[in-house]
């Protein structure tokens, strides 16, 4: 059997950049991976990718005076983007219905109008190929937070196993899509702790704020790491960043 695994390099002069809208061109190469077994191809796969990096710029405005505070935001390309874009939640419950035509319908209104970006929200659930692809085509950048929303999770062995494998598969499945621009642990899950949402005798503050940390920062944000490290994870959104995670 012939194995030939490699690493393909372009030179950059000959890579055309993918931009969010209204920054560039969403330039988009196709990538196809063949398997063959015996000079016979098994199976043939094609994804599409866009070239183009992201940051999240977190430094302090004045080093020399850390209570002004820092920066937050992103660069595309090196590029300063100023984010402009709304919430997304699923276009239906039951996702099993055809909404082609109505996702595309969105989505292009959200370009049409100057959107760069949307806010795939974690009240809702990771979208099908066809979201993202629609996403990569129209340079809407995509905040994606994964799927915990406004609730308290328990970190019991079992529960970990399922999160482990959620991530896991979704993160594996959707990380070659360019519009997805950072990865965010929850919704509101830490702001609501934070402002008491739940104030349960039988689960103290404190036990939930360890629980929170022990979720989403040493399990949940190491393990992204390990996925997709060529994006940002923020813990939460909202988010500070930084000062939230300190
Ligand atoms: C869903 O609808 C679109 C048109 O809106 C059509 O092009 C597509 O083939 C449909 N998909 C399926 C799986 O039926």
């Amino acid at each position: 059997m012939n194995r030939v695994v490699g690493k393909i390099e372009v030179p950059e002069d000959e890579v055309k950049l993918w931009w969010p809208n209204g920054y560039g061109e969403q330039n988009l190469y196709d990538v196809t991976i063949l398997i063959f077994v015996n000079g016979e191809t098994l199976k043939s796969e094609t994804i599409q990718v866009g070239f183009r990096t992201v940051e999240l710029i977190q430094d302090y405005v004045d080093p020399n005076d850390i209570l002004r505070g820092r920066h937050f935001y992103f660069k595309v390309n090196g590029v300063p983007i100023f984010l402009k874009g709304s919430n997304w939640i699923p276009v239906s419950s039951f996702p099993a219905r055809n909404f082609t035509s109505r996702m595309e319908f969105l989505l292009e209104s959200a370009r049409e109008i100057g959107m760069n970006a949307l806010r795939v929200s974690g009240i809702g659930r990771f979208e099908a190929e066809e979201f993202y692809r629609m996403a990569d085509q129209k340079g809407i950048l995509l905040w994606h937070d994964l799927m915990f929303a406004c609730a308290l999770y328990p970190i019991d062995r079992h529960f970990l196993a399922s999160v482990k494998r959620e991530i896991t598969t979704h993160i594996t499945r959707i990380k070659n899509h360019p519009s997805i621009l950072v990865w965010s642990g929850n919704n509101e899950n830490e702001l609501a702790i934070r402002q008491r949402w739940w104030d349960i005798g039988s689960y103290p503050m404190s036990q939930q704020i360890k629980d929170y940390i022990t979720l989403y920062k040493e399990i949940i944000k190491p393990l992204v790491a390990r996925l997709d490290n060529s994006r940002p994870f923020l813990l939460s959104s909202p988010s500070n960043g930084v000062q939230t995670e300190a």
